[in-house]
């Protein structure tokens, strides 16, 4: 029996432009999702698309427990910490000997294969080596630790990672002339929020920005605007949107006293809300129970 986590994350910047080649930021985030493989003769009864795929890809067979405290569906990247921690317990638990750069490569390959071709491997890579990754294209490159209290607030509205992306490569094929620049600018928020990691107020005007393309964008959702603007209220530096949007997820950087504060005026909108920060590390070995 093998047990592995792995991180969820949020998109600091630029979520929906890395899938065209731009910039983006994201950070591994606590909580993790937890993930038991245990050597069977019979196939497992996941039914889940990533585990079977995580299976047939590994090409053997056996038990699999899902222990998850991160929501689904909602930005934070659950699916791929799912494949990134299945994956890891399933090299473990059968000797398969891939390296975690291997791991990161078959994630993304499930990913972009159960989410018909469109994915960027953000999620993918955040979940499996952790910290805070600047993703351009097929390239990452892992940044310096920062301390960044986040408050994350869930507006409960679900939404299709897939179907988002579908409606932002729709928007940008009827209007290129429109929609090429705004994604341009997404990259350039991205990499000005890279240099302006010790400055808070900077990060937050950034991600309020980052929150207004994304918007123009077709992303946004009335549940999330209203959570955007009560953790702005309550004296976030900024907020946005992460990941495809249309429901999910925001995620708001705060000052460290105003954390709590923050937290109650989003979740005083009829949504869940977290503190949290960065986790360092990616996917890891758990003790056995
Ligand atoms: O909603 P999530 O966490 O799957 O994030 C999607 C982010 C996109 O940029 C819209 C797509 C991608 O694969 O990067």
């Amino acid at each position: 029996m093998a047990t592995w986590s792995a991180p969820g994350k949020v998109f600091l910047f630029g979520e929906h432009a890395v899938v065209y080649g731009k910039p983006g930021v994201a950070m591994a985030i606590r909580p993790r999702v937890f993930v038991t493989v245990r050597k069977s003769k019979s196939a497992h009864h996941a039914r889940s698309p990533y585990i079977d795929s995580c299976f047939d890809e590994m090409g053997v067979k056996g038990s699999v427990y899902v222990n998850s405290q991160l929501p689904s569906s909602s930005g934070l990247g659950s699916s791929a910490a799912v494949t990134v921690a299945t994956l890891s317990a399933i090299n473990d638990e059968f000797g398969k000997k891939f390296t975690m750069e291997e791991i990161a490569n078959m994630a993304f390959a499930i990913e972009k294969k159960v989410q018909k071709g469109r994915a960027s491997p953000t999620d993918t890579s955040v979940s499996t080596f952790g910290g805070i990754v600047l993703i351009t294209g097929t390239q990452r490159r892992r940044l310096p630790p920062q301390n960044l209290p986040l408050v994350v607030g869930n507006t409960l509205v679900s939404h299709s990672t897939s179907k988002m992306v579908e409606k932002v490569a729709a928007l940008k094929k009827k209007n290129p002339e429109i929609c090429d620049p705004i994604l341009d600018a997404i990259g350039a928020v991205s990499l000005c929020g890279i240099r302006h990691f010790s400055d808070p107020h900077m990060l937050g005007t950034l991600m309020n920005m980052n929150h207004a393309l994304l918007e123009a964008l077709g992303a946004g959702h009335p549940s999330l605007s209203r959570l955007v603007l009560a953790a702005r209220a309550a004296g976030a530096y900024g907020a946005k949107l992460t990941g495809a949007g249309g429901g999910g997820c925001m995620v708001a950087i705060c000052p460290k006293h105003l954390k709590s504060r923050v937290m109650g005026a989003v979740e005083a909108c009829d949504a869940k809300a977290f503190i949290t920060n960065l986790d360092t590390e990616g996917a890891r070995k758990e003790k056995d129970v």
